[in-house]
């Protein structure tokens, strides 16, 4: 059996856990296993390179991807997609294994239908992929914004200012809601629940007149909806795969003027960006790229194809990629709610 993985997508830490559980199973089952370089473009070009015990070793606690990664889409031209499957043929691959957030796992399908065996393992730390209830690289993406809050709070109080905290998370509030939550924000804005500007202020002004709280740490998801702050989406700029660009929306600048203007209290933006993704993966996306990676090649051998593994509880699961590709899954708002109480 020859197995060829890929990465796709933005990369998070945990993706080269998950690429070494992958290769450590498959050769206790004495299969073969090719890294696909770049995502979907190092299949479109037919670049493979065989992975070893050697080249996984010294890998599980490092971020990045060492197959590197892409936001190539050949769903967009039918010459790439058709290169994508006569290099699987050529080069005797007899299943993938797709590390991918919705895009990657959206091609993924496409392939499968057309005749691809696949298994998908969904990361994303903007943990929209449904049907699981974590994505590789969430964890170690909202400790991140935990430990920003931690420390803006001192700064912020001792400058009694406000701070905006711009986190990432595409249309799904996860990051800011989990990241705020854990983080002690005062006030977390996500794009499942718009909100007035008013509301922000009038909290904002709250805190201090009754509770003596003269700073504020608000997390804001960028893609969040500020009815009087608007974003710059107009500008309609994309990335590769052609989603918009939701950091030229520059909701955290734009919210932190907006907070000063109508309350007189110094504000300031920090956007995270990046460093979210950077860095190396929490104990628990290192268990979870882990147990998926495992799985992955497990359902393999069973035979088991156009399948996604996900974790619902505390069970690695395998869901068939047509019920979790095409939509995202929004927040749990149960989880927004709790963190209200502690405003
Ligand atoms: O999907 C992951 C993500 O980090 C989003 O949260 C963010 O909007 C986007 O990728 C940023 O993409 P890029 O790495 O292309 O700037």
């Amino acid at each position: 059996m020859r197995i060829g993985v890929l990465t796709g997508g933005g990369d998070v830490p945990g993706l080269n856990a998950a690429i070494r559980a992958v290769a450590r199973r498959a050769f206790q089952y004495g299969y073969e296993v090719f890294g696909i370089k770049n995502g979907w473009a190092g299949l479109v070009e037919g670049g493979l390179e065989p992975l070893t015990l050697r080249s996984v070793s010294g890998i599980l606690h490092v971020g990045g991807t060492i197959l590197g990664t892409s936001r190539t889409n050949p769903c967009k031209s039918p010459a790439d997609l058709a290169s994508c499957i006569s290099h699987v043929q050529e080069t005797g691959l007899d299943a993938l294994v797709v590390i991918g957030g919705d895009d990657t796992l959206g091609v993924a399908q496409v392939l499968c239908e057309a005749g691809v065996k696949i298994v998908g393992i969904p990361k994303t730390m903007d943990n929209d992929v449904p049907g699981t209830d974590y994505c590789i690289g969430f964890n170690t993406a909202v400790t991140v914004v935990a430990e920003a809050c931690d420390r803006l709070h001192t700064t912020a109080s001792a400058h009694h200012r406000v701070m905006v905290v711009e986190v990432m998370g595409r249309h799904a509030g996860w990051v800011a809601t989990v990241g705020g939550l854990a983080g002690g924000a005062d006030f977390i804005l996500v794009p499942e629940r718009p909100c007035d500007l008013d509301l922000i202020c009038k909290h904002i002004r709250r805190r201090w007149e009754e509770q003596g709280k003269s700073f504020s740490i608000i997390v804001a998801s960028e893609g969040a909806e500020i009815y009087e702050v608007k974003g710059e989406e107009e500008l309609g700029e994309t990335d590769e795969f052609g989603h918009v660009r939701l950091d030229r929306r520059d909701i955290g600048k734009n919210l932190a003027r907006a907070i000063e203007e109508r309350t007189g209290f110094e504000s300031r933006a920090v956007v995270l960006g990046h460093i979210q993704r950077g860095g190396s993966p929490t104990v628990f996306d290192r268990v979870l790229a882990t147990r998926f990676g495992v799985k992955a090649v497990d359902l393999i051998q069973e035979g088991q194809f156009g399948c996604m593994v996900a974790l619902r509880g505390n069970e690695i699961v395998a869901l068939p990629l047509t019920e979790v590709t095409g939509r995202a899954k929004e927040v749990d708002l149960k989880l927004y709610d709790l963190a209200q109480i502690f405003y």
